[in-house]
């Protein structure tokens, strides 16, 4: 008999044994929020699932909601159900020893890329200036801040709701002379600030959105640099095939020398498509004139 998970253990009293293997392995816990995944089948166990579970986890768990809807463009922004519990869609969440405010209402939020920011403030050297061109509420730009000294964060982001909680995370993990929030569209952002050729690495954290980017990282970057470059790929296709014809179809033929030195499989995301990170190293052989930034 294989293990049961925790929520299949607690289901088992009320759900019928041919649907116990439909009952999630896991659930996502953002602060006080547990979020789960149902299937359809499992509609009219809901509650019963939900309530539980926030039995078990009380109090450290006050609220569980199921997603409701896909992610907003261009936000990414789910709508949820409540389940069980009460007290709201704000949370603080703690993760590598920083606290960050959400709603997971109004903002993209995952716990899942704990891992994958620490991963990338490891990388960072002391003194780099960064661009995160899709920073949310901030989570990348402050456990970077917190971990390597000296740095410069430029922290982008369109949604105004993720953008407040930002501002109130860079103080609330007192980083306000690391990290620089930004509001606006990266790109035009980058435009207005005039954060062309000052960064040493920039961060493209949203698959959806980073390949209609990648020109205008690589404009922000000083003559040689990383991108982190996030895209959702085919499992069954080469991962080098696919960066290789994404990547080239923009850098191609504008004397741009880049290689992938890193491929980082970060999840899987829906059957046979998987979510990646691509630390893409690049060498423009310009001479730029170097810009003081703001
Ligand atoms: C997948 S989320 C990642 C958020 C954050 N990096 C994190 O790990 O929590 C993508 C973010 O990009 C923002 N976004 C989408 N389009 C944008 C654009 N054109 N310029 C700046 N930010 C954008 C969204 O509002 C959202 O917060």
């Amino acid at each position: 008999m294989t293990k049961r998970s925790l929520l299949q253990e607690l289901a088992k009293n009320f759900v019928p044994p041919n649907l116990l293997n439909l009952v999630p392995k896991g659930f996502e816990v953002i602060g006080g929020i547990a979020i789960l995944n149902l299937p359809r089948e499992l509609e009219e166990h809901k509650f019963e699932i939900a309530e539980a579970l926030l039995n078990y986890l009380k109090p450290r768990i006050r609220l569980v909601v199921r997603r409701s809807s896909p992610a907003r463009d261009p936000e990414r922004v789910h709508s949820y159900e409540v389940l069980a519990g009460s007290g709201g869609f704000e949370t603080l969440h703690r993760e590598s020893g920083c606290t960050f405010k959400v709603d997971v209402s109004k903002v993209f939020f995952t716990s899942r890329l704990q891992y994958e920011r620490l991963r990338i403030a490891n990388l960072v050297k002391p003194g780099e200036t960064i661009i995160n061109m899709f920073a949310g509420v901030g989570p990348f730009s402050i456990v970077i801040a917190k971990k390597v000294p000296g740095v410069k964060v430029y922290s982008i982001d369109i949604n105004p709701e993720a953008y407040k909680l930002m501002v109130e995370n860079v103080k609330l993990n007192k980083v306000e002379d690391k990290v620089i929030p930004l509001l606006g569209d990266a790109g035009e952002v980058i435009d207005q600030y005039d954060l062309k050729g000052i960064a040493d690495r920039v961060l493209m954290p949203s698959p959806e959105h980073a390949i209609n980017y990648l020109s205008k990282a690589v404009e922000a970057l000083k003559v040689k640099g990383v991108v982190h470059y996030y895209d959702v790929a085919c499992q069954v296709k080469s991962l080098n095939d696919h960066l290789t014809s994404r990547i080239s179809s923009i850098l191609n033929g504008a004397g741009i020398k880049w290689e992938v030195r890193t491929i980082r499989v970060i999840r899987s995301v829906a059957p046979l498509k998987i979510y990646l990170c691509a630390d893409v190293h690049l060498d423009k052989g310009l001479k730029l004139i170097a810009k003081q930034p703001f």
